[in-house]
Formats: C-alpha cells, sequence, structure tokens
C-alpha cells in the first residue's frame, strides 16, 4: 500500500531511523506507553491528525498512537522545524502518512494542514492550534465524528481559551501544555537547553560575560535565563506581569524595559507570545552585532519587517545567520528568520523531556478515545491521576525513590486538633 506523503527526499530515511532509535533510548515513559498500547490497542481504528514539529521525538509518538491502533497522519505545525529524514523515516519505515518539508512556503504549509484533514481526524493533535483552527474554519463537516482535541503549546492554549470564550470550539480539548509534567520540564530545562543550543549552532559565538536579554519570565523565558546565567552571561529580564519581574530580579537577573536593555544587549532572545517584543525603536539604539533570536512559538515577536526596512543591506553570514547592515553601519544578527530558534538552528528539545510531554499526548488522547461523551465543548486540564502517573514513571525510569507518609504523618494532614 502507498502512503501518502509530501516530504522532502525518501532517500534521506536510514538517517531518519537511525535518529528516531536514539531518541527512543531516552524515553522511557513512551515505551511504557507504547509496550501498553501493544496489548490493549485503545486507539483502534482511531483517525488522528497530528500538526507537530516533526522530530525524532515525534516520530516516537507517533509509533506509540500507532501501537494504540490508531490510524494516523503528520503534518509540520512549523516551516522550519521539519526534520527531514525523519519524515522520510515515518513514510518508509513506518508507514505514517506525513507532509512536512523543512522550508516550506506559506501556502505549502496550509496545503499540508489540509493534507491532514483530508484524513478525516476524529483525533487532532495542534502545537499552536492551527489544525484545529483550519477544521474548525473549513471542515465543519468532521466535528459531529470528533472524539476532541489535544493542545501542546502555551501559545496554542491561550488561543483556544479564547475560542472556548467565544464559543467556537464545537468539541472538548485537552491542554496537555497545562500538565505539571509538561510545562515545569519541557517548557523550563527543555526549550532552556535548546535555546541555547540553536543560538550556539548558528553563531558558535560565547555567552560567558555577555549581556543576555530575555523577553518574558514565563516558563520557557526562566529556562533560557538560567541556562544563560549559567553560562556565565549577565541576564537582563524584560517583563510586563509585575509577580513575574520580582521573581526574576529575586533569582538574580536585573529588570528593565527592552527599550533600556537593547543598547547594553550582546543578545537578545524573546519568548513571551506576544507580538513586536524587540520593536522598530529597539533596533534604533542597538548597539553593533548585538544577536537576536526567538524562542516563542510565532515569528512575531522580533518586528521584522520594521528591520528590513530599517537596513541598507542584509546577507547571509553564516546558516541561520542573516546580518541586516542599518544606515549609521551598526549591524545586527537575526537568527532563524524569527521562528523557533531551538527547532530551526538545532533539534528542539532533547527526548527526555518531549518524553513527558507526549507520553501526556498519548494518555490524553486515550482518554479522549474513553471519556469524550462526558466533556463538554471546553479546554480541559489533562486529568490529575495521567499527569501524575507520568511523574511516577519518569522517576522509576530514572531510578528515583521518593519518601511514604508514615500514617502518622498521614494523620496529622487530615486533622486540624494538633496545634502548638
Ligand atoms: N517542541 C520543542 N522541541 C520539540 C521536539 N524535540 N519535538 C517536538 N516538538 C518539540
Amino acid at each position: 500500500m502507498t502512503v501518502r506523503h509530501d516530504i522532502k527526499d525518501i532517500g534521506l530515511a536510514p538517517q531518519g531511523k537511525l535518529r528516531i532509535e536514539w531518541a527512543e533510548q531516552d524515553m522511557p515513559v513512551l515505551r511504557q506507553i507504547r509496550a501498553r498500547f501493544e496489548v490493549e490497542k485503545p486507539l483502534q481504528g482511531v483517525r488522528i491528525a497530528a500538526c507537530l514539529h516533526i522530530t525524532t521525538e515525534t516520530a516516537n509518538l507517533g509509533r506509540t498512537l500507532q501501537a494504540g491502533g490508531a490510524d494516523l497522519v503528520f503534518c509540520a505545525s512549523n516551516p522550519l522545524s521539519t526534520q527531514d529524514d525523519v519524515t522520510a523515516s515515518l513514510v518508509a519505515d513506518y508507514g505514517i502518512p506525513t507532509f512536512a518539508i523543512k522550508g516550506e512556503d506559506t501556502e505549502t504549509y496550509y496545503a499540508h494542514i489540509k493534507a491532514a484533514l483530508d484524513h478525516n481526524p476524529q483525533i487532532t493533535m495542534d502545537d499552536g492550534a492551527d489544525l484545529v483552527t483550519a477544521l474548525l474554519k473549513t471542515r465543519q463537516d468532521l466535528i459531529p465524528g470528533m472524539y476532541g482535541s489535544t493542545e501542546e503549546t502555551t501559545t496554542g492554549v491561550i488561543r483556544l481559551r479564547a475560542m472556548a470564550a467565544d464559543g467556537v470550539i464545537r468539541f472538548p480539548v485537552i491542554a496537555v501544555n497545562d500538565a505539571i509534567t509538561k510545562h515545569f520540564f519541557d517548557n523550563r530545562y527543555g526549550t532552556g537547553q535548546s535555546t541555547i543550543d540553536g543560538i550556539l549552532r548558528a553563531t558558535n559565538r560565547l555567552i560567558a560575560g555577555k549581556n543576555f536579554v530575555v523577553g518574558g519570565y514565563g516558563w520557557c523565558a526562566r529556562g533560557i535565563a538560567m541556562r544563560a546565567q549559567g553560562m556565565g552571561a549577565s541576564v537582563i529580564i524584560t517583563e510586563v506581569n509585575p509577580f513575574r519581574a520580582l521573581e526574576a530580579v529575586m533569582d538574580g537577573h536585573r529588570v528593565m524595559p527592552m527599550h533600556q536593555a537593547a543598547p547594553i544587549a550582546d543578545y537578545v532572545i524573546t519568548s513571551t507570545g506576544n507580538k513586536h517584543v524587540i520593536d522598530r525603536d529597539d533596533f534604533e539604539v542597538m548597539k553593533d552585532g548585538c544577536i537576536i533570536a526567538n524562542s516563542g512559538h510565532f515569528n512575531v515577536e522580533i518586528n521584522i519587517p520594521a528591520l528590513q526596512e530599517m537596513a541598507v543591506s542584509s546577507r547571509e553570514i553564516r546558516p541561520y545567520t542573516q546580518e541586516y547592515v542599518l544606515p549609521d553601519g551598526r549591524r545586527v544578527y537575526l537568527l532563524g528568520e524569527g521562528r523557533l530558534i531551538n527547532l530551526t538552528a538545532a533539534e528542539g528539545h532533547p527526548s527526555s523531556v518531549m518524553d513527558m510531554s507526549f507520553a501526556n499526548q498519548a494518555l490524553s488522547a486515550e482518554y479522549l478515545v474513553k471519556h469524550s461523551k462526558e466533556l463538554d465543548n471546553q479546554v480541559y486540564p489533562v486529568p490529575e491521576n495521567l499527569d501524575r502517573l507520568v511523574a511516577l514513571l519518569k522517576l522509576e525510569a530514572m531510578g528515583v525513590q521518593m519518601d511514604q507518609l508514615t500514617d502518622e504523618q498521614q494523620e496529622y494532614l487530615t486533622s486540624w486538633e494538633a496545634g502548638t
């Protein structure tokens, strides 16, 4: 049987397969779920369309869903994050229809989403809510057959909550991002490490001793700041939320407005989920040689059109590093076209954290099949028992033992009479 696909080069499959196996070795929780799914087949015959970053880790999620009996199709959730050897292996070795090419233009990106919807999914998985948005706009005929949808990332959850408030959502959605075993680890340690990895692969520059500005102090930004600090940078945070700003100060960072940080910045990395965090007026005062990149979901955090308009010339000086020369001769270096730097110039989060994120995805898909009828057209958290299960399985796989409450301690916690 031919497997539907639109990918770069099927000949890359052998390399992709090796890399998928390498990732699998550091994904013990997903492996356990896959072993159970192979026996229980909780997703037997369920059509799933997953619009995710197509990486080695995502391939292992695909193998898990497939083991559960799902009839799966993949499409890219970002034009620049696809790993072309992985798409080749997904098609050639695992028989999973895949529509994703690294560097695809906007038209192809949406054609790939359409191809995924042509699979008539009963469950959609999103990283940024583009697939579910396209479904609700163009394929309302699919709604009656839907078990529901899952969402991987903060930006997508924000979009979906806005849709739920407007009554646009027509089936239950599970906010995988909000599971503790997702955002505490993937967003913080995953983004922290992979963002630095992307910056280093693109620039090969030193971080120690530099002024490293991070836009935002949410989970992802905290991780980036923590790792930059660990490498010897002097970290500056820009924030609009007073609690987060305070936390950043007490974590040892300076906090100031972006316009004040721009003239002293050696690096500026955005991770806010909002637009034009670095704007025209910031480019006007940036020092010569400043390196800028984005680690938020969409490529709107840096006002790239303004930079392009202001520049007198531009060239790609290294892969993923675009030099813009301003009228007074100052140079600004934009990494990865302002798209998620960890997935454009590096390989995304390491497998060990994606293990927990994608365990939540697999368990949420199973949950939707079992419980969809009891749910409303709302955004739901991952059920706490599943989140907890992921944590327990991860600890077990890491060989870490916790303490247990004694009966006396248990009783103490549930009584109110003991006092001074
Ligand atoms: N998002 C961030 N890193 C990722 C990875 N390695 N795979 C899939 N999605 C990701």
